[in-house]
């Protein structure tokens, strides 16, 4: 973020701390329809758009660290393959072999030569063409180069791996817009994989995502840990095109920079800023992990998160951050994923102090989870019909618009529809500027 931008954010962060009401002419959202998280119909329109159209993490290079080393992704219910073509290139192709269907790959992770089939035999390059087979004089006028493997759009945003069914997608780059250019700053490309778990959450998978697109809720669920060291009254939601939103809440001890254990208050809360867990106060400089040194002003002393969509998270940080990341397993029940990159700290084991880091931050995630299960009983329940918003929460609101818009405005049924309300004048770089312009005149 150039000096602008942070004198910007720097406003918003003032305009939201004192503001009394919503800005003006911000619209009053219509509830959500209850049956967005528990409608059969609904769920196949999700997956047949939704998780087939958009861009999707499916892993990190280190995964896949040498040529021809793959990985086998089916996350979304669709079998892939991840492959390392070279040292730049990654492919990736349905796992269907173009004879009879057989899986290329049973493993989760391997290295191979080329892909061959283990059904018949058939061999397949790391691009996925079709370079031999056994027995080749018994298929009557057949044409090998017709019978690939069925690609699957893959971009790397540094060492992320981003991959989209749609062969017609808009690239990563240009659906992300202006928070491509923001995440520059965090060196991707350098960040190496930490650490990466599961959880088996009992609930529709937006529900559990929602619980990290609002800090309306930090008060009530995160009272001796997120909020001792989070003012989110201060929190600027920001809303781009294609779905996406970032926030930034200011630490409680900005503009300074924060001092290790999270509050200035409380030397032994944690923050939800992805600092290490002390019994002591430390600083900066004790902190045995590399830092990322481009990381911006905001980052330092704010939660900078963002939001992509569909069901990406990341809380990105000067020292290293999660990525959070939610899959349906069926319409009730989903899979939380969380994936940790930082800078590269050389030979051997990871700091010890990544271990309190991430248990800090799974007890804060402990926290956001506790009322899936029960939301869950809610909106299966005869009489839960919708869901109010506020203003504070309008990031949901706002995905919840760009879902429909994905799915086809025509095709969401009637009463399940989210009234999209938030015209373009909510939507960046004219949300930030009415704002401002509602500070400046005051
Ligand atoms: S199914 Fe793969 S070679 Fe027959
Ligand atoms: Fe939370």
């Amino acid at each position: 973020m150039d000096q602008a931008q942070i004198d910007k954010i720097k406003d918003l962060i003032s305009y939201e701390r004192e503001r009394k009401a919503p800005p003006k002419g911000f619209p009053k959202f219509p509830d959500l329809p209850g049956k967005r998280y528990t409608d059969k119909d609904f769920f196949e329109l999700e997956k047949e758009n939704l998780w087939k159209k958009t861009w999707l993490l499916a892993g990190h290079l280190d995964e896949i660290p040498e040529i021809g080393s793959y990985k086998l992704w089916e996350k979304t219910g669709q079998p892939v393959i991840i492959v390392r073509k070279n040292k730049n290139e990654i492919t990736a192709f349905y796992n269907m072999c173009r004879h009879r269907g057989a899986a290329i790959v049973r493993k989760k992770y391997g290295r191979a030569k080329s892909l061959i089939c283990g059904y018949h035999g058939w061999n397949y390059n790391y691009d996925g063409d079709l370079i031999g087979k056994r027995d080749p004089q018994d298929f009557v006028d057949f044409d090998d180069s017709c019978r690939s493997l069925h690609k699957i759009k893959i971009e790397l945003m540094g060492n992320l791996i981003f991959i989209n069914f749609d062969l017609e997608a808009m690239s990563l780059k240009e659906s992300l817009g202006p928070i491509h250019e923001e995440l520059q700053e965090f060196q991707l490309g350098s960040l190496r994989l930490v650490d990466q778990y599961s959880y088996d959450v009992k609930c529709n998978w937006k529900i559990a995502m929602e619980a990290n697109l609002e800090v309306y809720h930090v008060q009530s669920i995160h009272p001796k840990t997120v909020h001792v060291g989070l003012d989110y009254k201060g929190n600027v939601n920001t809303f781009y095109s294609n779905g996406h939103g970032r926030m930034v809440a200011p630490s409680r001890s900005y503009p300074e920079l924060p001092i290790y254990g999270g509050s200035n208050e409380d030397p032994n809360s944690t923050s939800y800023h992805p600092l290490p867990n002390s019994s002591k106060k430390q600083t900066i400089d004790d902190d045995p992990r590399p830092e990322i040194k481009t990381a911006g002003y905001i980052s330092r002393t704010c939660t900078q998160s963002y939001n992509l969509m569909p069901n990406l998270v990341t809380p990105v940080s000067e020292r290293g951050f999660p990525i959070l990341m939610w899959w349906p397993k069926s319409i009730n029940e989903c899979v939380f994923d969380v994936l940790w990159i930082a800078p590269d700290w050389g030979e051997g084991k990871r700091p010890k102090v990544w271990d309190s880091q991430i248990k800090a931050f799974n007890d804060v995630l402990s926290e956001d989870l506790q009322f899936g299960g029960w939301i869950q009983k809610a909106v299966d329940s005869y009489v839960f019909d919708g869901v109010p918003l506020s203003y504070q929460e309008a990031r949901i609101y706002h995905w919840h618009q760009e879902l429909d818009k994905i799915i086809g405005l025509n095709k969401v049924p009637q009463d399940l529809q989210v009234k999209q309300v938030m015209t373009d004048d909510w939507i960046y770089p004219n949300d930030v500027e009415r704002r401002l312009d509602e500070y400046n005149s005051k």
